[in-house]
């Protein structure tokens, strides 16, 4: 067992595992952003899979998946956007998947929204380099209400 983060291109069998991580109420909670039903989210990853100005990648720590990275287009700009499941949380999974993603996708600037609560990705973001450029609203979460956000920027 080693402590290496590794990304990869995803597989079939990594989507029951990333569907299973972004139930979680406290992750949905911090990234403000409402879990899909199976239906859903089997949908949105066939989207996403099958559309090749996405670069996604699975998060692999000591050989389990972790989580996913992706790298897509809103707005006419590329986003980055994670998400690590709870059990790999506090281990430097997030910074160390980023940081490997950032060698891969070589464009820039990149882009990311976060919710102004979720200090633990801003703290990735900035990690790697990432700095505050602006401010947005979200969508309105569970309770309608509306999300305030941080736009961070690399290069
Ligand atoms: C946010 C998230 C990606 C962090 O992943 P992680 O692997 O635990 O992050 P790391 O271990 O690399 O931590 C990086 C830094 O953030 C800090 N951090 C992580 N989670 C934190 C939290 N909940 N509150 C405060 N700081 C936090 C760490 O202490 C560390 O800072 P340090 O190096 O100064 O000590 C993970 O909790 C997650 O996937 N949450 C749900 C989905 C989500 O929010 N995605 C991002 C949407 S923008």
């Amino acid at each position: 067992m080693t402590d290496i983060v590794f990304l990869r291109d995803v597989t079939e069998s990594d989507l029951p595992i990333f569907f299973e991580q972004q139930l979680d109420p406290e992750a949905t909670e911090m990234a403000a952003f409402p879990s899909r039903d199976r239906d859903a989210f089997m949908a949105h990853w066939a989207k996403i899979l099958a559309d090749d100005s996405v670069i996604v990648k699975a998060i692999l720590f000591d050989g389990q998946v972790a989580g996913n990275i992706v790298c897509f287009e809103m707005s006419s700009k590329r986003e980055v956007g994670y998400w690590i499941g709870k059990e790999y949380w506090g281990k430097g999974i997030a910074t160390k998947a980023l940081a490997a993603f950032l060698d891969h996708v070589k464009t820039r600037p990149l882009y990311a929204h976060v919710a102004k609560h979720n200090t633990g990705s801003r703290r990735v973001l900035e990690k790697c380099g990432f700095t505050i450029v602006g401010e947005d609203k979200g969508f309105p979460d569970v309770r309608g209400q509306e999300i305030e956000e941080f736009i961070l920027k690399l290069g």
